[in-house]
């Protein structure tokens, strides 16, 4: 498919007003993105597992306009509050997503949206949020366009999505999504995530993510500047390469359920990732004494128990804590008792892998 497939037939009646309501969940990478080109194509291919109660709940309210408006129109309500800040995003967002939602301008929007995670708690809330404002929007679209099936649906609320958020587009599908051209991936592409296309051994499908927040500000070097910097990057084609074999070596792990090598990819990746920061000009580090305390901890209590417990990072310095179904007592008890510690306030979440985003009843 290419963008071209996205754009709106002509000649469709758009309702007068209407509102639809989606929640979409958060998602974390195993195989990272790191780096874009322009139009938020990725430099490397990406896999993540889709969250489930890490989530981003919004409503679209939609109302004709008079006339169509030169910019675009729309209120920003976040948990409650009218959000200025937020705005600035959301309008990039529209100005890329126009040429394939035409009707935008015709209306007034108000955006309520709100998240299940404690607001400034470290976890981005652009990929759930970005996803579920994109099938709101989508929402509109398919009201008028009967040809549309669910997986048009879908791939397309990916494919705005990715325009808001590159990671967003990990956010619409549930349990495993890849997003990316890969050569040995069939149907993967750069412009909407896909469900993951082999088959998954039970024991990885049922993940489990704890979240610890180690540290619950703002980050001091946001994403978009971060993958800026992998653009003359000196490590960057070694790096862009090793993620399509990461990716190649994960097709015989997930089907076999092979927990050591998953470990070993999925934190290797996540330290790659901070690595690559670490290396960029100018450099940075996102990683807090508290994340290496609990690194160690979760090596120290892997080697001394044999419970397959690991790591991976986003970019910031709260650790996911990731393990399977079947060691989910000893790994909540070893968190509480020797992880807890090295957590702001206290303060972490229960995630596990979901089944992707859902519309609500008005
Ligand atoms: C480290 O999707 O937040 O979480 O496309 O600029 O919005 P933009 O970046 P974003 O980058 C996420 C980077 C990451 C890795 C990942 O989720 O794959």
């Amino acid at each position: 498919m290419t963008e071209k497939d996205f754009i709106v037939p002509s000649g469709l009646e758009y309702p007068k007003n209407g509102k639809s309501i989606w929640k979409a969940p958060s998602n974390i990478a195993l195989v990272k993105y790191w780096g874009k080109k322009p139009d938020q194509i990725p430099a490397n291919p990406s896999i993540s597992f889709t969250l489930d109660a890490c989530a981003t709940k919004t409503s679209l309210a939609f109302e004709k306009q008079e006339q169509i408006s030169s910019g675009f129109s729309f209120d920003l309500i976040f948990e409650g509050k009218p959000k200025e800040d937020f705005k600035p995003k959301i309008t990039t967002f529209f100005e890329r997503i126009l040429p394939y939602l035409p009707f935008l301008k015709e209306y007034h929007f108000t955006i309520e949206t709100s998240n299940s995670f404690p607001h400034s708690s470290g976890i981005a809330s652009s990929a759930s949020g970005m996803a579920a404002l994109a099938l709101c929007l989508m929402s509109i679209e398919r009201a008028v366009n009967h040809k549309m099936d669910e997986e048009f649906f879908r791939k397309k609320a990916s494919f705005l999505a990715r325009l808001g958020s590159g990671s967003a587009c990990r956010s619409i599908e549930g349990d495993l999504v890849q997003w990316g051209k890969h050569i040995d991936i069939p149907h993967s592409s750069d412009l909407f995530g896909i469900n993951y296309p082999f088959e998954i051994h039970p024991t990885i499908k049922k993940y489990h993510d704890t979240i610890l927040l180690v540290h619950k500000g703002e980050k001091t070097v946001s994403s978009t500047v971060g993958h800026g910097l992998m653009k003359n990057h000196p490590f960057a084609e070694k790096r862009f390469e090793q993620a399509h074999q990461n990716l190649d070596r994960l097709k015989g792990i997930f089907f076999e359920g092979n927990l050591d090598d998953f470990i070993q990819i999925v934190e290797s990746e996540a330290l790659t990732l901070h690595a690559m920061m670490m290396t960029s000009q100018p450099y940075f580090i996102l990683m807090h004494p508290h994340t290496l305390q609990i690194i160690n901890k979760i090596w120290e209590f892997r080697k001394a128990t044999n419970t397959p417990i690991c790591f991976t990072l986003d970019a910031g310095a709260n650790v996911h804590v990731l393990y399977p179904e079947y060691v989910k007592e000893r790994a909540i008890q070893f968190i509480q008792d020797e992880l807890v510690v090295y957590c702001e306030n206290g303060h972490y979440l229960c995630d596990r892998i979901g089944e992707g985003a859902r519309e609500l009843k008005s």
